[in-house]
């Protein structure tokens, strides 16, 4: 079994962004990472505890891994940049918006199974639900610097837009934990 090798995705993602469409160019790169989820479990130990990691980060390309708890029910965001996102562990649902005013109006819906990757594009807004008892592990590559770039999200119950906070995201993932899945 091969492990993940972090340093190497990550220089393969930076030549990746060089293209003349890097989305779709880092698409191949997270494709071929995910098509082998065993050797990304074997780098990041098994899915237990939600954890945000940054793995690189800089003004054009931030990478990060996300492992979600059962029963996760993300709030409305926009990115402001492309997204690919590559799912090695459990099921990642998306609910897509567009803005109706100043809020949001769903408008379709796309389930990420292990070995896929789902795009999103600079306008795109999204929640994210893990509807299974099983964690939701993936690697999300954007187009830009995650952590410094301001952009919004809506809030669940008044669907009123404020601006997005990765705070926010921490406690929900850490009330969800606590929980204890989508059954509690
Ligand atoms: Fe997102």
């Amino acid at each position: 079994m091969s492990t993940f090798d972090v340093d190497g995705f990550v220089e393969e993602c930076r030549t990746a962004r060089l293209d003349h469409s890097p989305q779709l160019a880092v698409r191949d790169v997270v494709g071929r990472a995910v098509s082998n989820p065993g050797s990304l479990e074997a780098a990041f130990g098994p899915a237990a505890g939600w954890r945000i990691e940054k793995l690189y980060n800089d003004a054009e390309m931030t990478i990060m891994h996300f492992v979600w708890p059962p029963g996760v029910d993300l709030f409305p965001h926009e990115h402001k940049m492309w997204s690919t996102v590559g799912i090695y562990g459990g099921i990642e649902d998306n609910t897509l918006y567009r803005r109706d005013g100043e809020g949001v109006v769903v408008s379709g819906h796309r389930r990420g199974e292990v070995g896929d990757v789902l795009l999103l594009g600079v306008d795109g807004i999204h929640s994210v639900q893990n509807p299974t008892r099983q964690w939701t592990a993936a690697i999300h590559v954007y187009g830009s610097d995650f952590f410094d770039h301001p952009r919004l999200q809506w809030d669940k119950e008044t669907g009123e837009p404020e601006p997005f906070d990765l705070a926010n995201a921490k406690r929900e993932l850490e009330a969800t934990e606590a929980r204890g899945g989508p059954d509690a």
